[in-house]
């Protein structure tokens, strides 16, 4: 097959995106061989940066720290700058909004509109939007994809999509917030929760309000996005009963470590007669219980289904690597089933 390159865009620059286009460079001979896909950027925008569009192409030395766009290759607004950039595949990974997923819904919306599969690292959107933009892809002959947006890019969107067809999700259970882990584990060893927090911050996995992860927003939107998607039905992160770890006390997470039934920012979810029920709190787990050895930004999840009474999948220890990763797997989904 000739390899076609694709003209990719980045909306967001911070960690996620950046990393991703790393990873997409140590990748290009592997893209190229195996899928017979290359890429070229042609735009990148961010608050810092504003709308750069480069139809010519940008490199990733070009755009390092500290770079600063001529004045002719910054736009105005989404629109001249989706007309100049001209993507294929818009990556998106801009910062979560709980309330109501904007404007990373809009930004996506109009990536649709302008003929672009929309591959999303954002939650909000998920839950906010997902059955919209899910359906105007589908209008669009396009793809809207979201696996970075639970547990850092590991397969549970594609996992029931393409492999797990005619399974019914009855009910999921977890450690989906790897910040809130981070500090319950450092706080554990003796650390304070400021000191856990700033490691979580060094790591980069916290988001950039981090009370949206101490106070268990975070891992309630990850709830809510796989209740909307898994189970089929819309669920806004407000629906799900939420409490945080910021009522804790170092003292009570140390003696609970001690004791054997360490705290852990545990997510549910439940069908039950006919409703969903929804939880993210702090629980004392029994240490025999897997997820009282996940331990710093790793995470876990268990489906129970109709077929599989549990099918679990824990990450250990990613980074922002495996959530680029989650988007890299995204786009090579996205233009090898292109309409
Ligand atoms: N702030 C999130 C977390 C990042 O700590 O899990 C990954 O979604």
């Amino acid at each position: 097959m000739p390899t076609r390159t694709y003209r990719i865009c980045f909306l967001g620059f911070g960690n996620v995106n950046r990393t991703l286009l790393r990873l997409l460079e140590q990748k290009r001979g592997e893209l190229n061989e195996r899928y017979d896909l290359a890429w070229q950027l042609t735009g990148v925008a961010s608050r810092r940066l504003g709308w750069i569009a480069a139809p010519q192409g940008l490199d990733a030395e070009t755009i390092a720290d500290g770079w600063k766009p001529g004045s002719a290759n910054v736009r105005n607004s989404i629109e001249d700058w989706l007309g100049d950039a001209r993507p294929d595949v818009l990556f998106e990974a801009t910062s979560l909004n709980v309330a109501n997923g904007q404007p990373a819904v809009d930004y996506l919306r109009a990536g649709l509109e302008h003929g672009a599969h929309v591959i999303s690292a954002n939650k909000g959107p998920v839950v906010h939007a997902f059955r919209e933009l899910t359906a105007l892809a589908g209008q669009k002959g396009k793809r809207y994809l979201f696996e970075a947006a639970v547990m850092d890019g590991a397969p549970i969107f594609s996992l029931f999509r393409e492999n797990l067809p005619a399974v019914e999700l009855h009910a999921f259970y977890g450690i989906l917030n790897s910040t809130t882990n981070v500090i319950l584990t450092g706080v554990e060893q003796g650390l304070s929760f400021r000191q856990s927090l700033g490691k979580a911050q060094e790591i980069g996995v916290a988001e950039t309000d981090p009370s949206h992860d101490v106070e268990g927003w975070d891992a309630a939107v990850k709830v809510a996005a796989l209740i909307t998607v898994l189970m089929g039905e819309p669920f806004p992160p407000q629906r799900v009963e939420r409490e945080g770890i910021g009522s804790l006390t170092g003292d009570a997470v140390r003696q609970a470590r001690a004791g054997g039934r360490p705290y852990k920012l545990v997510c549910r979810a439940r069908r039950s007669a006919g409703r969903i029920i929804a939880s993210v709190k702090p629980e004392q787990v029994p240490a025999t219980d897997p997820m009282a050895q996940i331990s710093g930004t790793s995470s876990i999840i268990t489906f129970e289904t109709d077929i599989f009474p549990a099918l679990t999948i824990t990450e250990t220890n990613p980074g922002v690597y495996t959530t680029a990763y989650g988007m890299l797997a995204d786009f090579i989904r996205a233009v090898r089933t292109q309409a």
